[in-house]
C-alpha cells in the first residue's frame, strides 16, 4: 500500500490490484444499440432509425432493428449477467418506446416492457444503472427541430417525469444524458451521428439545450426518486499538443475546449469556457437568465466514458496513426484514465465518480464453437482498472466500473463491424457467447482482485 493511500479505498500489491468491497462490477449496453424490436408494442420512429435508411451513412448498410433482441431476450441475458456475478447493469430507455411521438401520449407498453426489466434485474440482485437519454430521440421531435429547438427540453421533462414516476421507486441510480458532447457534436456538426446535420450553430445551440434539459431533469426525478441518486455521463478524451510548438498547443487547448470542457464546465458552475466560446465565434443567444444556474444544479454522481487519449497539432495531418491502439485504431492509453480522473477531482470537485464506459473493440477470431480467447481486450481491461486504482489511491472517489460492452453490437456509424462485447453476438443466429473475456472479468467481480 503506498503512502498516498486513503484507508478503506483501495489497495495494492506488485501487479495486483485490490478493490474496496463496496466496488461496483458492471456492463453496459444502450437501447438502440441492443434491444432491435424497432416496432415492438407501439414504439414511435427514432430519428436513428431515419438516418440508418441513408444511403451510407452506416458503413455496412445496417441498422438497429434488429441489433441483439435484447427487447425479447433480456431474461436470459440478464441470467448470464447473474452467471457471471455482476453487481450491476447500465442501460438505457428508448424515449421512443414512452413517448412515441416525441410529446403527448405515453405509451403504457413501453413502461411495462422496462419495469419488467427493472424488477428481472433486481430479482437477480443485480442494480439498474438507467440512462434516460442514449441519443435516440424521437423522430417527431426532430422534425421540428431536435436539439436545436429548445422546445424539446420541454419534451424530455414530460417523458422523464413519466418514466421516473413509473419506476423512480427501485431504480438507485438515474443518469440523464450520455454523453451530451457525441449529441451535439456528432449529430449536428459533423453529421457522422443521427440526425446527420452540419451547422455550428445549431450544433451549439443543441449542446446548451441538452445541458438544460439535464438540469431540468434533476429535481423532476428527485421527486419521483427521492431515494435515488442522479447525475449524467459524460465522455472524455484527453489531448496531448503533437509538438512542444505554440500552434500545437493552441490546437490542443482548442480541442480539450469543446470535447471535454464545453459540457464539463457549466456543469460545474463554471459557465462555457470563454476562451472556446471565442474561438468558435459563439453568440451565446440561446443562452437565458437562469439557464446556467439550472444546468449547475448539484449532481451526486458523474459518470465518466474513457476509451482513448489523443494528439493535436495545428495540421491535423501530421498526426500519426496511433500505435499501440484498438479496431477503433483509438490509442491504448490507460495513463490519460488516472490523468483523467485526477484533473476531474481537482478542477471540478463532483460528489464521486462511476467509469460509465470503458472497454475496447478487438479484432475477435472466434473459434469453431464461438469462443473468442480475446487475450488483448483482457489485457485493455486490466491496465486501465489499474488506472482506476491508481486514481483512488490519489483519493478520487470512484465507487464503479462499466465495462463496455456486455455484448458486441451495433456500434452507430460502424454498424456491426466492430465488436465491443465481452460476449460474443452471432448476428445471424443470436447466439451469445461468453468471450475469455467475460470469464476473466467475473472473476475481477467475484473477488475485487484485478491481478
Ligand atoms: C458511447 C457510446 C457507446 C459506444 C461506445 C464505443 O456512449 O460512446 O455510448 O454507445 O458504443 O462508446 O464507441
Amino acid at each position: 500500500m503506498s503512502a498516498a493511500q486513503p484507508t478503506g479505498t483501495a489497495s495494492q500489491a506488485a501487479g495486483r490490484w485490490v478493490f474496496p468491497d463496496s466496488f461496483v462490477w458492471g456492463s453496459a449496453t444502450s437501447a438502440y444499440q441492443v434491444e432491435g424490436a424497432i416496432e415492438a408494442d407501439g414504439r414511435g420512429e427514432s430519428i436513428w432509425d431515419r438516418f440508418c435508411r441513408q444511403p451510407g451513412a452506416i458503413v455496412d448498410g445496417s441498422s438497429g432493428a434488429q441489433a441483439c433482441d435484447q427487447y425479447h431476450r433480456f431474461p436470459a441475458d440478464i441470467a448470464m449477467m447473474k452467471d457471471l456475478g455482476l453487481d450491476a447493469y447500465r442501460f438505457s430507455i428508448a424515449w421512443p418506446r414512452i413517448v412515441p411521438a416525441g410529446i403527448g401520449a405515453v405509451q403504457a407498453a413501453g413502461l411495462d416492457h422496462y419495469e419488467r426489466v427493472v424488477d428481472a434485474l433486481l430479482d437477480a440482485d443485480i442494480a439498474p444503472l438507467v440512462t434516460l437519454y442514449h441519443w435516440d430521440l424521437p423522430q417527431a421531435l426532430e422534425d421540428v427541430g431536435g436539439w436545436a429547438n429548445r422546445a424539446t427540453v420541454d419534451a424530455f421533462m414530460h417523458y422523464v417525469d413519466a418514466v421516473t414516476a413509473r419506476l423512480g421507486d427501485r431504480v438507485p441510480t438515474w443518469m440523464t444524458l450520455n454523453e451530451p458532447f457525441v449529441s451535439w457534436n456528432h449529430g449536428y456538426l459533423t453529421g457522422e451521428h443521427a440526425p446527420g446535420r452540419r451547422s455550428l450553430p445549431d450544433a451549439l445551440a443543441a449542446a446548451h439545450h441538452l445541458l438544460l434539459a439535464h438540469g431540468r431533469a434533476v429535481p423532476v426525478i428527485r421527486a419521483n426518486a427521492p431515494q435515488a441518486r442522479v447525475g449524467l455521463v459524460l465522455n472524455f478524451t484527453p489531448v496531448e499538443p503533437l509538438t512542444e510548438s505554440a500552434e500545437d498547443a493552441a490546437a490542443a487547448a482548442l480541442m480539450d475546449g469543446i470535447e471535454n470542457r464545453w459540457c464539463v464546465e457549466p456543469l460545474a458552475g463554471l459557465g462555457y469556457p470563454a476562451d472556446t466560446a471565442a474561438s468558435l465565434g459563439w453568440s451565446a443567444r440561446e443562452v437565458r437568465d437562469g439557464d446556467l444556474a439550472t444546468i449547475a444544479t448539484p449532481i451526486d454522481v458523474l459518470g465518466v466514458n474513457y476509451y482513448t487519449t489523443q494528439f493535436a497539432a495545428a495540421d491535423p495531418d501530421l498526426v500519426p496513426p496511433a500505435s499501440p491502439a484498438t479496431d477503433m485504431g483509438w490509442a491504448i492509453r490507460p495513463d490519460g484514465l488516472s490523468g483523467l480522473l485526477r484533473r476531474l477531482h481537482d478542477q471540478y470537485h463532483f460528489p464521486a465518480y462511476v467509469i460509465a464506459e470503458n472497454g475496447a473493440a478487438m479484432p475477435d477470431q472466434p473459434d469453431a464453437s464461438g469462443f473468442v480467447q480475446d487475450d488483448d481486450r483482457i489485457e485493455y481491461v486490466r491496465s486501465h482498472l489499474a488506472a482506476v486504482h491508481d486514481a483512488m489511491g490519489a483519493g478520487v472517489l470512484v465507487e464503479g466500473y462499466f465495462l463496455w460492452s456486455l455484448l458486441d453490437n451495433f456500434e452507430w456509424a460502424h454498424g456491426y463491424a466492430k465488436r465491443f462485447g465481452i460476449v460474443r453476438v452471432d448476428y445471424e443466429t443470436l447466439q451469445r457467447t461468453p468471450k475469455a473475456s467475460a470469464r476473466w472479468y467475473a472473476h475481477v467481480a467475484r473477488t475485487g482482485v484485478v491481478a
